[in-house]
């Protein structure tokens, strides 16, 4: 529901290799572009029309945004985003997508920014919820369940797929949505 980009771009180790998972249109991909021309960026999404925008606008030779199930990453990456993705994700899938970043990350020095958003307190959270359902019902979202955690929720999963958390932070307190960006490394 926001994209997080001064706190992720202000974080950016230069020349990464960054993969977006969930990137929809590719905005971010196309901003870190914009910010390092040294950096590489892999955009993933399920949803075909928004890659297919997101292909036409991506800045050539730096940004490759693909489906899932088509893209061919690096053996390795220094940077991997999950922005409002995660609470589209039934369980199974989550459990995939956060083996494949472990996998994949740079371990030490690799860092893994999940942006989702609070459950508390619970008038945001059921804006948020009317929110999902709306946008998955006009099918403007895509994805295959609604699967919300609280911050404490999403810290027990993370250490317990293996991560190692350094940050957790609420961002824009004053807006209506419970922002949280959770950084984390795979020691
Ligand atoms: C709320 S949008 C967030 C888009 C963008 N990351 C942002 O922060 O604005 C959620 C995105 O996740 C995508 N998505 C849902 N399930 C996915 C999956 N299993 N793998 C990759 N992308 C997925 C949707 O198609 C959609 O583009």
């Amino acid at each position: 529901m926001s994209v997080p980009f001064e706190e992720i771009l202000e974080r950016l180790p230069p020349a990464s290799k960054v993969l977006d998972i969930g990137c929809g249109h590719g905005i971010l991909c196309n901003a870190i572009a914009l910010h390092d021309p040294q950096a590489k960026i892999w955009g993933i999404d399920i949803d075909q029309r928004k890659i297919n925008i997101g292909q036409k606008s991506a800045l050539a030779n730096q940004v490759i945004i693909e489906h899932v199930d088509r893209i061919v990453l690096p053996d390795e990456l220094d940077v991997i985003i999950l922005s409002d993705v995660y609470h589209h994700l039934a369980p199974s899938e989550s459990q995939k997508i956060l083996g494949m970043i472990k996998q994949k990350l740079k371990k030490g020095s690799g860092i893994f920014f999940l942006k989702d958003m609070d459950t508390k307190p619970l008038w945001k959270f059921l804006y948020c919820y009317i929110f999902d359902v709306l946008t998955g019902f006009l099918h403007i979202t895509e994805g295959t369940s609604l699967n919300y955690k609280s911050a404490d929720e999403f810290k027990a999963l993370l250490k317990d797929a293996g991560f190692s958390i350094k940050s957790l932070e609420y961002l824009r307190p004053n807006d209506t949505v419970p922002h949280i960006l959770i950084q984390c490394i795979v020691e």
